[in-house]
């Protein structure tokens, strides 16, 4: 069955509704001359001075040549040993674990001032699912049509391109991959035997044969999607029928969800944009409604107990579109990551059918991006780097801001065909390493909503100024929503954890490039539709802020919840 036919099959958007252009909302184009941001009026605040970057000095003695091979053998060693590479854990180490991570600090630094990778911390054991998941797939990629050799391909690709490397590690199976019915005798689900001759059980041997994880897809409905077999009213069958497999990944979904489970109430995350999708039926819910009760809740529930019966890890992703705000109640539910949003689509803005372009979605990424922190991930769905016709600048912002949203990163284009180009924002060391941190779990925070700096809401321009902290130091996210390239400027003050006054070292995460030493304020180029990700750092790479960040000032002005935009009715 091909994909299209799969994606005319499904129900999302009620009869009638207008089509994919007409709704689409176009990006008001602005002359740049009039859309710069302010810098902070203060007369007195320093400007955006930039002291020349000193020339390296790249002379070696030979004994500094040694000793470099000496601290990367150790630092060789200690990749392998020790448990995370930041100076704050290293303080509560004792012994040789003290030792190791010391060897693992300094080979960091000697690889970062030669230039060579350094390997993320990976979890350890006991903190499964602490940070965001990486892999691949299918969906965005190949849709229903699928096979075992596609997944094969994916996963041997992850290896030999170096993306298992950096932590890509889930090769994960999206809807379509069953028959239409279940066993008669067993009531099991049936692996299409077209597409997964050797079974599901054989691919996901072949899967784990190559050091990766395999993952797969269910939904808490009477049919999924594409209209599969689903899992309401048989959560312990499935459930087992996964672990019996050596599935280590679920993706559970949201449709073929029968009336008898519809709540009275409904909150769909795109009704805050202003677009109506009649999902699931019923009036907004008053703002205190207690979601976690609803019986959209309790068919996420079900299938956390049917997991926990099969006494086998398995990593639980929610995928409800952050219908009745999943976000508050998804951790409840035992999930580790839960879709916010609807279906993503590679474009810019606007919506296509009934899926959505990166803009919509960061803009709700904006306001609650705070739900994220380790053991629990707002999804703002599977990436399109290397999808549709993106541009360059455009498939940065989007890598850019679902690593600093800390949202999984799940490659969704066939690997077979990447460009080397796409290949290299996917394998961005340092940007991957921001979602992937082992110390600070928090997601980046708008501090500056760019376009609007008076923080009001805007539905074609989001929060264009974002922060957040590593264990490298503070990380300035800078996106340009415009479709001209403008100069992004902002004072030290505005941003969490850097001091107004303050002397930073800044260094291009993209370019990797240091840009020199900055006084009180960063004024920079933003092509049309980029994002600049910026490191600061003390002088001599020192993180210029110890323990938790406080929350952007901003943020404190007004209560978000007056000033989004309510659906119609004036409720959520
Ligand atoms: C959607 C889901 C997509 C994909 C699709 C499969 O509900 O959001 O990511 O899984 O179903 O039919």
């Amino acid at each position: 069955m091909s994909s299209q036919h799969d994606a005319s099959l499904r129900h999302r958007s009620p009869p009638g509704a207008s089509s994919p252009s007409q709704q689409s909302a176009p990006m008001a184009t602005q002359a740049a001359g009039t859309t710069s941001p302010k810098v902070a009026a203060d007369e007195k605040a320093p400007t955006a001075t930039k002291s020349l970057p000193q020339t390296p000095n790249t002379s070696f003695s030979p004994l500094t040549i040694a000793g470099l091979f000496l601290l990367s053998f150790i630092g060789f060693y200690a990749t392998f040993t020790a448990p995370s590479d930041d100076v704050e854990s290293l303080s509560k180490m004792k012994g040789v674990d003290k030792l190791v991570g010391t060897a693992l600090l300094l080979n960091n630094a000697v690889a970062n001032a030669i230039g060579l990778p350094t390997r993320p911390a990976k979890p350890q054991k006991g903190e499964f699912g602490k940070l965001p998941p990486m892999g691949f797939n299918s969906w965005n990629a190949f849709r229903c049509d699928i096979s075992e050799e596609k997944f094969l391909v994916a996963a041997d690709k992850l290896l030999e391109l170096g993306l298992e490397k950096l932590g890509y590690d889930y090769v994960n199976i999206d809807d379509c991959w069953s028959t239409h019915e279940r066993d008669p005798n067993t009531g099991r689900l049936v692996p299409d035997p077209i597409k997964f001759p050797d079974g599901i059980k054989g691919t996901a041997d072949k899967i784990h044969s190559r050091g990766l994880k395999f993952g797969i897809y269910g939904t808490a409905g009477e049919e999924t999607c594409a209209h599969y077999p689903a899992s309401l009213g048989h959560e312990t069958l499935d459930a087992q029928t996964w672990a019996d497999w050596g599935v280590d990944f679920l993706k559970y979904d949201n449709c073929g969800v029968p009336d008898s489970w519809k709540d009275p109430y409904s909150y769909y995350p795109e009704d805050w944009y202003g677009t109506y999708e009649n999902q699931t039926g019923g009036p907004a819910a008053p703002l205190d409604y207690d979601w976690s009760k609803s019986l959209q809740a309790e068919r996420f529930y079900r299938m956390r107990d049917a997991i926990k019966k099969t006494g086998r890890e398995m990593y639980y992703s929610l995928c409800n579109w952050g219908h009745g705000h999943s976000e508050r109640w998804a951790r409840q539910a035992g999930a580790a990551s839960w879709r916010m949003w609807g279906d993503i689509v590679p474009q810019w803005e606007g919506k296509k059918e009934w899926s959505w372009g990166f803009m919509p979605i960061v803009n709700y990424a904006s306001f609650f991006a705070e739900y994220t922190d380790f053991y629990g991930h707002n999804d703002f769905d599977m990436l399109e780097v290397g999808n549709g016709n993106l541009t360059d600048a455009e498939t940065r912002t989007h890598f850019a801001l679902w690593a600093g949203l800390k949202s999984p990163l799940l490659i969704g284009t066939p690997l077979d065909q990447i460009e080397a180009k796409d290949l290299a924002v996917l394998k961005n060391k340092e940007i991957v390493a921001f979602n992937q941190d082992p110390v600070y779990g928090a997601s980046i925070l708008p501090f500056k909503w760019g376009i609007n700096p008076a923080w009001t809401w805007n539905q074609t321009h989001p929060a264009e100024f974002y922060s957040g902290q590593s264990v490298k130091g503070i990380n300035v996210f800078v996106m340009n929503t415009l479709d001209v390239s403008t100069t992004k400027s902002f004072t030290f003050e505005e941003v969490p954890g850097l001091r107004k006054y303050g002397e930073y070292e800044v260094k291009d995460l993209w370019t990797g490039k240091k840009l020199g030493v900055y006084h009180g304020a960063w004024r920079g180029e933003v092509e049309a539709h980029d994002t600049r990700v910026l490191l600061f750092t003390e002088k001599g790479g020192k993180h210029p802020h110890k323990g938790k960040l406080p929350k952007p000032a901003i943020w404190k002005k007004k209560p978000i919840s007056t000033v989004w935009p309510l659906p119609k009715g004036g409720k959520e």
